[in-house]
């Protein structure tokens, strides 16, 4: 094998990961170690390929890729609009299906028509900010939380929330419902725009890989 440098992958740890690691086996990519539950170890390398895999908080994906620490990664559209990093994004996973949405009680539908100020709760205020003041055009008071969103509402923090809807299940079991759909998100590659460059015939090739698969 000629003497090539690693390409660093950095996947969004829990369900996304899996997943990804999954299609990777797909095209004939494995890294054995990384299924090991019980590991502490962060980093994960496929000598033959030099390749090297590391698990982050989602988050923090799109930064490592925007420094050029992961030449790819793969995390949520939602992580994506949020976070607002430099880098590419070159292809939909199709897995991690789900919307991001404008939640409450039925109620709060009639507060959402007549631009009225309202508070929002979300883990995504930059999506939240984006949707509310310039697709909208209502003023709102964003309130950031970090998880259990659907609490907002529930105990009178907040009118509304904005929130990642898969099933259905959480609002439902919580009295809410969907209000608005702000988008879709699935799981998402992006990559470095510097490596895209320098590596771009490892890259472009494990992108049309990828591809062929999911087309299937
Ligand atoms: C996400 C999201 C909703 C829930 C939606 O939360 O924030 O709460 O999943 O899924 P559903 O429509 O299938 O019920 P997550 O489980 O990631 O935890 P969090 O509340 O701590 O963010």
């Amino acid at each position: 094998m000629k003497d090539e440098r690693y390409l660093v992958f950095a996947l969004g740890k829990g369900r996304l990961a899996d997943k990804t690691i999954e299609l990777m086996e797909k095209i004939g990519i494995t890294c054995e170690e990384i299924k090991d539950k019980n590991t502490r170890k962060l980093i994960f390398v496929n000598e033959e390929l030099k390749l090297k895999f590391f698990l982050a908080k989602g988050p923090d994906v799109p930064t490592y890729v925007e420094y050029g620490a992961a030449d790819i990664g793969v995390v949520g559209k939602d992580t994506i609009l949020e976070e607002q990093r430099r880098a590419y994004e070159v292809l939909d996973l199709g897995f991690g299906k789900c919307r991001m949405c404008v939640c409450g009680p039925e109620s709060a539908q009639e507060l959402l028509k007549h631009h009225e100020m309202i508070r929002v709760a979300t883990k995504y205020p930059v999506i939240a900010k984006d949707y509310f003041y310039n697709v909208k055009h209502q003023t709102v008071d964003i309130i950031k939380l970090n998880g259990s969103v659907e609490l907002g509402p529930i105990v009178g923090l907040s009118d509304v929330i904005v929130d990642i809807v898969e099933t259905g299940s959480t609002l439902k079991e919580n009295g809410l419902k969907v209000l608005e759909e702000i988008c879709p998100l699935s799981a998402r590659m992006i990559v470095n725009q510097v490596s895209m460059q320098m590596e771009s015939e490892r890259i472009n090739d494990l992108i049309t890989r990828l591809k062929e698969v999911l087309d299937k």
